[in-house]
């Protein structure tokens, strides 16, 4: 079964055709951080109208990557939600129409449960077959950060979740401080191994016992740190940060918060994991894009980890499309009249 993934939920406008949820054919993302990183995130109306000009395009590229024409494609696959409800909208009214001028059948998705199935990619996860289950997943993007427990591809239950802000979002802010571009994640990991990690003793958020995460402390925390390491006190602007602080200072402080995060969410993963048993564990969104935090979940959690591509960490169509393969063989067809963008779809 060959289907087509649909991804217009932030600033990626993202296509791609898989074979039963296991094998990628192509995989389309046009990324508009180009256009955001001027503003230093994504700007929600300048997102939906980059969406309409490239959403076309990118579909088709998909198909002309993977050799396929309309008549090949078994099913359309779209992320309903949670994301900007213009990107949203995009990407919904996009796929009902071609699901109904092409008689296809139309999956809709939850955007942060598809961050799971980038693994199903894996070729040892093998399109998540029912052997590998119970599957825990930790999934930490620029907007959630979950621990989830997967009974079965399309059952699971929602462990813990980010109580303010999400892990990817305090990588972004922190790179902010450090004078670094949008999206902050990849700077960050690029400029921590030019510093010590222990330079900084950043806080780790104590919430009780419960699996949740909270980061929003942590960043204040980093940012008191950075106006004592340059004399200055809590009145000092973020904005002067950059030009005051030290290439050394931002290396080191960079390598401190990026080994607080991982320390943090791989502490959760770990707890989860003694307290549930899964049978595999993967890590995914974003944020499982750093390899900081894959050294730390492999060297901590007593399982064999495999990692997904890069390119299947951050958003693209190919996630949504391995979700979609499994509402497909559940036959959970939405009407394509009956779909609608849901900025803050839950689980
Ligand atoms: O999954 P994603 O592409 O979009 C959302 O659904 O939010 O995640 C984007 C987030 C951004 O916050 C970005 O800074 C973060 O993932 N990110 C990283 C890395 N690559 C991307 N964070 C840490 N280390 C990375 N290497
Ligand atoms: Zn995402």
């Amino acid at each position: 079964m060959k289907l087509l993934g649909l991804e217009t939920s932030c600033d990626e406008t993202a296509a791609a055709v898989v074979r039963d949820g296991r094998e990628v054919l192509s995989n389309i993302v046009a990324s508009q951080i180009d256009i955001h990183k001027e503003y230093g995130g994504v700007v929600p109306e300048v997102a939906a109208r980059s969406h309409i000009e490239v959403v076309l395009p990118v579909i088709h590229e998909a198909l002309e990557k993977a050799s396929c024409t309309w008549d090949d494609i078994d099913g359309i696959a779209v992320t309903a939600g949670p994301g900007l409800l213009g990107s949203l909208l995009i990407g919904t009214l996009t796929a009902r129409t071609i699901a109904l001028t092409r008689h296809k059948p139309l999956y809709a998705v939850n955007h942060v449960v598809a961050h799971t199935f980038a693994n199903a990619l894996i070729p040892e996860m093998a399109g998540f077959e029912p052997n590998i289950f119970p599957l825990l997943s930790l999934s930490a993007s620029g907007k959630h950060s979950e621990l989830l427990l997967f009974d079965s591809p399309l059952n699971y239950r929602l462990l813990g979740r980010t109580r303010d802000d999400a892990a990817g979002e305090a990588f972004d802010k922190v790179a902010r401080m450090l004078g670094l571009e949008y999206p902050g994640g990849p700077k960050i990991s690029k400029l921590a191994p030019l510093g010590n990690e222990q330079a900084f003793q950043l806080p780790k958020a104590n919430l009780g016992g419960s699996y949740d995460f909270s980061f929003s402390g942590l960043k204040t925390a980093t940012l008191r740190a950075l106006q004592t390491a340059i004399g200055g006190d809590f009145r000092t602007l973020s904005t002067e940060l950059p030009h005051r602080l030290t290439d050394q200072q931002k290396a080191d402080m960079a390598a401190s918060f990026q080994r607080t995060v991982c320390e943090t969410l791989t502490g959760q993963l770990l707890r989860a994991h003694q307290e549930y048993q899964p049978k595999s564990v993967v890590i995914a969104g974003g944020v499982s894009a750093n390899q900081r935090l894959r050294q730390e979940v492999s060297r901590q959690l007593p399982v064999a980890m495999h990692y997904a591509p890069i390119e299947y960490c951050t958003d693209n169509g190919a996630m949504i499309a391995a979700l979609g393969y499994h509402l497909a063989l559940a036959q959970a067809s939405i009407n394509p009249l009956e779909l609608k963008a849901d900025p803050s779809l839950s689980f």
